[in-house]
């Protein structure tokens, strides 16, 4: 009997919604994907960005794996290569390592007992209090939350982004919903499941820009800075989560490991979607460090900088652009690491379990502007 053809629906975005993202596949099974199979998965992504596949709860890590690096085969190292073996990496503290699959990394929150490996497993959800300058008072912090940090998945320093990430939802504490605030004075709020991860979409920010900055943005690089999670450790976010506060807490490069200049990232401002060609706009906001021009001239002064950036994104973050994805146990969201900018997202009570895992590999090639 043959298998009939899987099935790819469009996300039915909310009322007052704007995002023009997201999709679901039905008819797959990702243990045993055939070549045709991958070139429908593939087609999709590059479409509509975020992927879901529902009900995936055998899906294996080495599956997860595999259909991470099918996207990139001559990639085989996790995005962040072995930097988060720097215990210094703001990264270093969400991440665990599944034992027989290096490749993925087991994130959440609460205590896992033992999962593929790993015994007595201590996970703690990121928080907007340990990263934003100012935070919720304790006593609302079930009931609102914030962005924690727009990013792309990518170490910015010797390895190039990735080009997709798989994010695989093996329990979700379900119930409570709470309300996101932007707290930047624009009164604007979403209401989110807990523990959401957030998505926007880099083309629909690029195609909101002005003829002029689209110009811009077309025309001019962004310089990442060395080590950027180490950078970074002591500097605060903004309350939108969308780039860091201006008081200049950045390590200085003498309390950083030896920098090799050739690492340095300097990358387009926009990436071209290698099957639909369109531009988005895809700039880690936390970790940019200069601007270089068109004309070769380049901004170094990073206050600058960041008012610059913040400018151009922070349009794209408002509350009808967020897809605030809905988990639930055995999704499987894959997104186009180098076409959308994410989030997590929530407050999680010490005993609310979540564990999800998370795969994406160091791309072999730079990502191709304009
Ligand atoms: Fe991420």
């Amino acid at each position: 009997m043959a298998v009939p053809p899987p099935t790819v629906r469009p996300l039915q975005p909310p009322a007052g919604s704007r995002i023009n993202f997201g999709a679901q596949i039905d008819g797959i099974d990702l243990e045993n994907l055939t070549d045709q199979q991958f070139a429908t998965v593939r087609d999709a992504l590059y479409h509509h960005h975020v992927i879901v596949f529902k009900n995936q709860q055998k899906l294996s890590p080495k599956a997860q794996y595999e259909l991470t690096k099918r996207f990139d085969p001559a990639s085989d190292n996790y995005g962040h290569g072995k930097a988060l073996d720097a215990k210094r990496s703001i990264l270093h503290p969400d991440l665990k390592t599944i034992p027989h699959q290096p490749q993925v990394q087991v994130i959440g929150n609460g205590f896992v007992p033992s999962y593929e490996g790993l015994e007595n497993v201590q996970l703690k959800h990121p928080h907007h209090r340990t990263f934003h300058k100012d935070h919720i008072p304790d006593d609302k912090d079930y009931d609102f939350t914030r962005f924690y940090r727009w990013h792309i998945d990518a170490a910015l320093y010797d390895l190039y982004p990735p080009q997709v990430t798989t994010l695989f939802a093996v329990n979700v504490p379900k119930g409570r919903r709470q309300t996101l605030l932007y707290d930047d004075g624009t009164g604007e709020t979403l209401d989110v499941p807990l523990g959401t991860t957030a998505f926007v979409s880099g083309q629909q920010m690029f195609d909101g820009l002005s003829p002029k900055d689209q110009e811009f943005v077309r025309t001019s690089k962004i310089e990442y800075a060395p080590h950027p999670y180490i950078w970074m450790s002591s500097a605060r976010s903004n309350s939108t989560g969308l780039g860091l506060h201006p008081e200049g807490l950045e390590l200085p490069e003498s309390k950083l490991p030896p920098i090799d200049k050739e690492k340095i990232m300097i990358l387009p401002m926009v990436w071209k979607n290698p099957v639909t060609g369109k531009l988005a706009m895809q700039v880690h906001p936390s970790a940019i460090r200069r601007i270089h021009l068109a004309d070769g001239t380049v901004i170094d002064d990073l206050r600058r900088v960041r008012e610059i950036i913040y400018k151009l994104q922070r349009p794209a973050i408002s509350p009808q652009y967020v897809y605030p994805h809905d988990w639930e146990n055995g999704d499987l969201v894959l997104f186009n690491n180098r076409g959308v900018l994410h989030s997590v997202v929530g407050a999680f009570k010490p005993d609310e379990v979540r564990l999800f895992r998370q795969c994406n590999l160091a791309a072999s090639e730079p990502p191709v502007g304009s």
